[in-house]
């Protein structure tokens, strides 16, 4: 399939909870550090087919805020696992217009690594292929209040809106999420890009994420553009939104009508 074809598609932005690495390794006996080396290989996979598909953002859950109970050897891998795929892609990264960003708080990572990620973030800043995000040290709620604060900052005594918030997050030009993946078996949002998933589908699959291959993957966004297309007028985020629209605009003649 080429990206030409998949530009039409209605799935522009897929966002992906990669869980189940711990439980992967576990299975084969395994420690749960060799769980998360072979996930972040997959995490090289991904990415790629999402360059191959022509998806416009890919937004990756890579540590939440609450992944911070973890044993502290495991966060350590994690943190490790980062810089070595920050190294290790960065050529490919170039190579295929990615432009790259990690949102979250990655304060407590090593000065090394976050000037390797400052430096890859401006390095790409004008790249027009793939929007990749690496969720790090995120989450939503927290995401939503900090833009909220931004706001009241340069805006004081003002009402915020839903356009305004929208533009003071952190990835204002990556758009709604379109679809949501999350591997591993629960059905859960877990504080992931909670405004942004507003009117995303959910997918869920009880695949493990180190197996979660290319062609699941691609299965699941054709599976859920044709169900889109079934829908057609009303299926899309974008027709949604529309649609919300257009119910607040709604209630607002009902309730003038009935004050008459
Ligand atoms: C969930 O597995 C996954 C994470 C907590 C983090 C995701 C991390 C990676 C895919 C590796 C790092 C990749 C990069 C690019 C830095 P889990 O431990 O929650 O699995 P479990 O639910 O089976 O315990």
């Amino acid at each position: 399939m080429t990206s030409h074809n998949h530009s039409k598609s209605s799935i522009k932005h897929v966002a992906i909870i990669m869980d189940g690495n711990g439980r992967w390794a576990g299975k084969r006996g395994r420690s749960r550090v060799w769980g998360h080396i072979r996930g972040s290989r997959n995490v090289t996979n991904i990415v790629e087919d999402a360059v191959q598909l022509g998806l416009k953002s890919l937004t990756l859950y890579t540590f939440s805020t609450e992944n911070w109970s973890r044993p502290l050897t495991e966060v350590n891998t994690i943190f490790k696992l980062l810089k070595k795929f920050l190294v290790g892609e960065r050529k490919r990264i170039l190579k295929n217009h990615i432009r790259f960003r990690i949102i979250g708080d990655i304060s407590s990572l090593s000065e090394k690594t976050r000037k390797i990620i400052t430096d890859l973030e401006s390095e790409t800043k004008k790249s027009e292929g793939l929007n990749l995000t690496l969720a790090f040290g995120y989450g939503g709620r927290s995401e939503i209040v900090k833009s909220v604060n931004k706001f009241i900052e340069k805006n004081p005594c003002k009402h915020i809106s839903e356009e305004e918030l929208a533009s003071y997050l952190m990835t204002p030009d990556c758009g709604d999420v379109d679809l949501m993946i999350r591997t591993g078996g629960d059905r859960r949002i877990s504080n992931f890009l909670l405004w942004q998933m507003a009117y995303a589908e959910l997918f869920f699959t009880s695949t493990m994420w180190p197996d979660f291959t290319s062609t699941e993957f691609r299965n699941i966004i054709e599976s859920v553009s044709q169900r889109e297309r079934r829908f057609g007028f009303i299926g899309s985020t974008e027709n949604l939104q529309k649609s919300a629209d257009q119910a607040v605009l709604n209630k607002r003649k009902f309730v003038e009508k009935a004050g008459e």
